[in-house]
């Protein structure tokens, strides 16, 4: 391997970044690569700067240049405390562990309706035909989202998401998406006969001694929980299925479901959906043994801490469904900022790929599969799932056998 370490302003190394961050991890694992970014690509030094509250700050996340991101009110991944310490727990009344698992029978709904979609064998890309519908309807209920919205407001959010790191506020698509919000988030105030225990009611009412928000700031939480929840988790279910087709372990598990788990662990380890949060640095300070000024940012490569041999040994860059310590992955962050939607996110990973391997415990990799990441620095998925799904024949017993072809 011959690769110059990592920056995210190398289309390639965006594209395929591996080698690159292997380079980065060896040669310098904290590296200036512009007058204001440093990429921090060591498990021991990601960690650390995910837990500093004092030396860094979350404006400014997602971005790698010297802009912050420019909206009238920062989401709560862009705030620090006091301000992010009171949104958070707000926003834990629907989003507590208990609560979001509370979700099961609509996630369970939303898989068969997906299902449904499909056909009973032949090629299909399960991004497209099956995957993509998961998380999108699963967030827009816990949400309380009119369904007469779903269809835009899915393709409006896709298009901020792909453009990652672009000022999404220049986009139409962004305009759009606010209009939309501002409507369901009037409509909801004034209608409170329609009240309902979800994300938009908490944020619209609040309770005895919060804060009032105005529509723009509830519309704001709301577009960033669309973001931080839907494409994720597809690239979380898109990467696992296609590592499972590719390395030929879709039988294994269908035959032992107790491995299906960790599957989902190891595949957060070795594709992370997220695959890097920024940080502003406020006061001088040093990551792992690199002095980095107030003033610049740090990139934290999630993807090249899960990578990392001095974390995870020599097979770091092996898939391996049954490692045994897959889940101290960092894929969902870690700290005061870790994922509120972590739990939501591996139940629908879990039923999604349960219920496909159901339906077609035969599946095998599609003649077009092949791993193409999808647009955009920030998340990693590839671009289609290929897959070629074959019809289960149902047990036939007596004289019906030998009557059924595949
Ligand atoms: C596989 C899917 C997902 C991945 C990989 C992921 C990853 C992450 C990461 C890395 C962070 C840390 C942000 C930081 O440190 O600045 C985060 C924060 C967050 N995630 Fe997720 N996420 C996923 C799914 C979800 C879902 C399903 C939801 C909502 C239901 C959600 C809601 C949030 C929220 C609200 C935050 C901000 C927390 C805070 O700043 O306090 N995420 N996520």
């Amino acid at each position: 391997m011959n690769a110059t370490p990592f920056t995210p302003h190398d289309a390639g190394h965006v594209a395929d970044p591996d080698d690159a961050l292997e380079a980065a991890r060896r040669e310098c694992p904290v590296t200036q690569v512009s007058d204001v970014l440093f990429v921090v690509t060591s498990d021991t030094d990601v960690r650390a700067v995910f837990q500093d509250t004092v030396a860094f700050s979350n404006r400014g996340n997602f971005t790698i240049g010297h802009e912050d991101r420019n909206h009238a009110f920062p989401g709560l991944t862009n705030l620090d405390p006091p301000v992010h310490t009171e949104l958070r727990s707000r926003l834990l009344r629907n989003m507590a562990p208990k609560k979001l698992r509370s979700l099961g029978p609509r996630v369970a709904q939303v898989i068969a309706r997906a299902l449904d979609g499909l056909p009973p064998s032949g090629e299909v890309d399960l991004l497209k035909d099956y995957i993509s519908h998961v998380p999108s309807a699963v967030t827009y209920s816990m949400i309380g989202l009119p369904e007469e919205y779903w269809s835009e407001v899915e393709v409006l959010a896709d298009a901020l998401v792909e453009a990652v790191p672009a000022p999404e506020t220049s986009m139409p698509e962004y305009d759009r998406l606010m209009e939309l919000m501002g409507q369901v988030v009037r409509d909801r105030r004034e209608h409170p006969q329609h009240r309902r225990d979800d994300v938009l009611d908490n944020l619209c009412f609040a309770a005895p001694g919060e804060r009032e928000m105005d529509d723009l700031e509830v519309v704001m939480h709301l577009r960033q929980l669309f973001a931080a929840a839907t494409d994720t988790t597809r690239a979380l279910i898109a990467n696992c299925v296609y590592r499972l087709l590719e390395h030929g372990d879709w039988a294994r598990v269908v035959a032992d479901r107790s491995l299906l788990k960790n599957a989902i662990e190891e595949s957060l380890r070795f594709d992370s959906p997220a695959q890097f949060m920024t940080r502003s640095v406020v006061r001088d300070t040093v990551i792992g043994e690199c002095p980095v000024p107030a003033g610049h940012k740090a990139y934290l490569s999630i993807q090249s801490a899960n990578h990392d041999e001095a974390a995870w040994g020599s097979t770091a860059r092996q898939f391996d469904i049954a490692r045994q310590v897959a889940v101290q992955h960092i894929a969902f962050g870690r700290g005061i900022h870790s994922c509120l939607g972590a739990p939501l996110a591996r139940m629908e990973a879990y039923m999604a790929i349960d219920s496909l391997m159901d339906h077609y415990p035969r599946m095998t990799a599609g003649r077009r599969a092949t791993w193409e990441k999808c647009e955009g620095l920030l998340l990693r998925r590839p671009k289609e799932v290929w897959a070629r799904l074959v019809e289960e024949i149902p047990a036939v017993t007596g004289s019906d056998s030998g009557q059924v072809a595949e």
